[in-house]
């Protein structure tokens, strides 16, 4: 294993820096004093550029986090995720999904013996997948596509799918379940027809709770109201394609236990992207990806720009100790991406252990939230502006919009720049209500348009920014353990729901047993 970043002889010397200059940066004096500010801590990657200057760092800290990061031998842990070295340690797996948008044929040096051949799996299930999604979406009978997943199997195909809805094709409708919560699929069949519908259950393991109750309930009203074919109006999409077959799912499309559920929209997981978007536009959603995927596994660490990102969340966690990042997508499409890069970074990093167990004396992943600007703005911002915590901010824009409403975008774009100078400089006021403290931090990513591309390469960035830190913090990001313990209880307390048995349960869980069945 690598070092942890705490290990690094860097380590010691960021704290001293934050003390002795980091805490009093000031983002007004620090553009006044350096003219270049803007031009160094900006860049261009593939489809996004970055301006990561209004952040409350300067160039010593950026160059202590890369010698840090050097040392945590960063590089190498890169190139054995690329090469597909089983680095999800407690699952003993490797966390391959780069390969899911690797071009065919193609091979890295010191790829592991089987990725060869996965690539050619990936390319077979690809195109077959493919195939389905543009016959769907000639199939003129189809107009639902019905989703029925949970996490990894819902939140990127639904935030993809909603964020492209400028390609999507027209008259088909796209639905999203995946609460147990049956409001939520009631809905959707009171406004599907069975002849029209189909069901996609995505599901890595085939098992979850919600997806598989989900998956029984349509399957049962496609019965009731006269549905006929399950073949035609159901398609699974599982790493369990046994278990898929048992429900009577023929029509499935498989992906590898080294693709985690939170990086498999790549995957046959996207499907709902590519019908919705078409095989074409799918392909340049993984080139996107895959041009970040070269981005981040050749460029030098100083202009790389997950890593710059990682540097940067680990500066903020560890040495300002700022305990959340708010992602504010200015682009109402961008309605879910907050969702989506909660489960990214979360489930990835929101751990308290290293690799081998050790409980790690750092904080590691901040809490995510958000919601797109400018709602966001009437919403929370106040809070950014004048609330007494700091909090790191990510806005994200486009540059050219996909309607044609005259003064909206401008307005969008001009909402979205003046927040991010108006944390930075605030506002003296003799008042305190009236007062902005200002020196408030924002990251602004720019992409030219929301494209399959674009959208591709910005998803690409974020996880290998959420692999940068949870290498760094010495962390496996690939697995998800603490997840288990509430799935377990939930399935002993279902049954007292029904029998009212608290024997064993704590006073609270127990008193609110009994109230759940007066
Ligand atoms: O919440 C835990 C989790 O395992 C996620 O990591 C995953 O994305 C989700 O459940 C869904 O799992 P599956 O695709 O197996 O239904």
């Amino acid at each position: 294993m690598h070092p942890r970043c705490d290990e690094a002889p860097q380590w010691a010397r960021l704290q001293a820096h934050y003390q002795a200059q980091g805490r009093g940066l000031d983002l007004r004096r620090a553009f006044a004093e350096d003219a270049a500010r803007f031009a160094h801590f900006s860049q261009q990657a593939p489809h996004v550029f970055a301006d990561l200057s209004k952040n409350l760092w300067d160039r010593q800290a950026e160059a202590l986090l890369l010698e840090m990061a050097r040392a945590c031998e960063l590089e190498s842990s890169r190139d054995a995720m690329f090469a597909g070295q089983a680095i999800n340690s407690t699952e003993g797996r490797a966390a391959l999904h780069t390969l899911l948008r690797r071009p065919p044929g193609v091979a890295l040096p010191g790829d592991e013996p089987f990725v060869a051949q996965a690539l050619r799996e990936v390319h077979a299930t690809l195109d077959a997948m493919l195939a389905f999604a543009e016959a769907v979406r000639a199939d003129g009978q189809i107009t639902d596509i019905v989703s029925i997943g949970i996490g990894g199997s819902d939140l990127g195909p639904h935030m993809a799918v909603r964020a492209l809805e400028a390609y999507q094709i027209p008259g088909k409708r796209f639905h999203f379940v995946s609460n147990i919560d049956g409001h939520e699929l009631a809905s959707v069949l009171n406004s599907v027809r069975p002849e029209g519908a189909l069901f996609i259950v995505a599901s890595k393991t085939f098992t979850t709770l919600e997806t598989m109750t989900n998956a029984r309930s349509a399957l049962d009203w496609f019965v009731a109201e006269g549905g006929r074919d399950v073949a035609r109006h159901f398609v699974a999409l599982t790493a369990n394609v046994a278990k898929a077959a048992e429900w009577g799912m023929t029509t499935t499309f498989g992906f590898w236990d080294w693709v985690g559920g939170r990086y498999s929209l790549w995957s046959a997981i996207g499907l709902p992207i590519a019908i919705a978007i078409g095989a074409a536009g799918f392909r340049d959603f993984l080139a996107g990806a895959h041009a970040m995927d070269e981005h981040f596994r050749t460029q030098p660490l100083a202009h790389n720009l997950p890593v710059r990102l990682a540097l940067l969340d680990l500066w903020y966690r560890n040495f300002v100790g700022l305990p959340s990042r708010c992602i504010a997508p200015y682009h109402a499409r961008l309605q879910r991406l907050p969702a989506y890069l909660q489960q990214l970074e979360m489930e990835s990093n929101g751990k308290r252990v290293d690799h081998e167990g050790r409980t790690l004396p750092m904080a590691t992943a901040p809490v995510l939230w958000g919601e797109p600007g400018s709602n966001g703005q009437h919403a929370f911002f106040q809070l950014l502006h004048q609330g007494p915590d700091v909090q790191a901010l990510e806005i994200l824009a486009v540059r050219d919009c996909a309607h044609g409403l005259r003064g909206h975008h401008e307005m969008l774009l001009a909402s979205a720049l003046a927040q991010a100078q108006a944390l930075m400089q605030g506002r003296a006021s003799d008042c305190g209500h009236r007062h902005f403290p200002g020196n408030r931090p924002s990251s602004f990513l720019l992409l030219n348009a929301l494209t399959p591309a674009s959208l591709g390469a910005l998803l690409a960035l974020q996880e290998h920014r959420v692999f940068t830190s949870g290498s760094l913090w010495g962390i496996n990001s690939f697995d998800q353990w603490g997840v288990e313990l509430g799935k377990q209880l939930a399935q002993d307390l279902q049954p007292r729901l029904q029998s009212g048995d608290v024997s064993g349960l704590d006073a609270s869980t127990a008193g609110l047993v009994q109230r759940l069945r007066s």
